[in-house]
């Protein structure tokens, strides 16, 4: 397994990859890796095939993060992240620094963002402005730099996951987008970094999102048509009975277009992110 810090050596080695034929396939992360990653990174395996190149990508990435957000505590462990991936026939581990994502960033001399203007309005994209404008733009950068034939996402950022293959249809990137399930604890927690800042009580509570999930599921299988404003007060009661429990928003939406139902239907999506504590978690699922 190779570890490569610079984006020269990285569009090189990938270029050489290229020439060869040999598929390269990218799973993009921002580290402190878990079984969620694991499983992004086992299915970037079988996209791969033999004769593929695995890579993937740990960047903190800071354009993401707003400025009241955990970009600082965000928790950062390469060698432990090593560690996690060594078994898992990782071929090259792309690691850089700001400086080399962002050069000239700190002096005012980078410019150029990605901005996708539909799908990015609401939800993640209206509770954190700024967001997916840096999503897009480090994905679209990591694109240019790993040149992958397919890159791997995971579908616990359904938003997220979306915006990703629309920009890669409008902006042609020559690349597949593979989405992989959301991978979750024995108790239904969505696995994710940040659940490592939850203390012992807040981790009891963070079920509360899946038994929100569980809930809406429920009154959809039983009742056929819902109000979204009823069933999302409902899973709000549910939520905030949690003496840790805040909910930032509870969305029923199109899963194609992502625009709010205000009846929602088996076959509706359901995204919903909350504070637990100073945690802010998400999780969705299809109804
Ligand atoms: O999902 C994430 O971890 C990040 O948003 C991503 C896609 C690695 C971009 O920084």
């Amino acid at each position: 397994m190779k570890v490569i810090k610079t984006v020269q050596l990285m569009q090189k080695t990938a270029m050489k990859l290229k020439r060869k034929g040999r598929r390269i396939v990218l799973v993009p992360t921002m580290g402190y890796l878990h079984n969620g990653h694991l499983s992004l990174i086992k299915k970037a395996r079988k996209t791969a095939g033999a004769n593929g190149v695995v890579v993937v990508s740990i960047y903190v990435n800071p354009t993401q993060f707003g400025p009241n957000e955990d970009l600082s505590r965000y928790p950062r462990d390469l060698k432990r992240d090593l560690d996690l991936i060594r078994p898992l026939n990782v071929d090259i581990v792309f690691n850089p620094s700001d400086k080399e994502m962002y050069p000239g960033k700190e002096e005012g001399l980078y410019s150029t963002y990605i901005v996708e203007e539909n799908l990015s309005k609401n939800m993640e994209g209206s509770s954190r402005p700024g967001h997916f404008r840096g999503v897009a733009t480090v994905v679209g950068k990591l694109f240019n730099i790993v040149m992958p034939d397919a890159a791997v996402f995971g579908e616990k950022d359904y938003q997220q996951a979306a915006i990703i293959k629309r920009m890669v249809k409008d902006f042609n990137f020559p690349l597949k987008i593979v989405v992989s399930p959301t991978v979750r604890e024995s108790d239904g927690l969505a696995m994710s970094s940040r659940n490592s800042y939850l203390n012992e009580s807040e981790r009891k509570q963070a079920t509360a999102l899946f038994r929100a999930i569980q809930y809406a599921k429920n009154a959809v299988s039983k009742k056929g048509t819902i109000n979204a404003n009823d069933l999302k007060n409902e899973l709000k009661n549910l939520i905030e009975k949690e003496p840790s429990g805040r909910v930032d928003y509870i969305e029923f939406f199109d899963p194609e277009t992502l625009q709010p139902v205000s009846k929602v239907r088996s076959g509706a999506h359901l995204a919903l992110a909350v504070y637990v504590g100073k945690t802010r978690l998400i999780d969705n699922a299809s109804l």
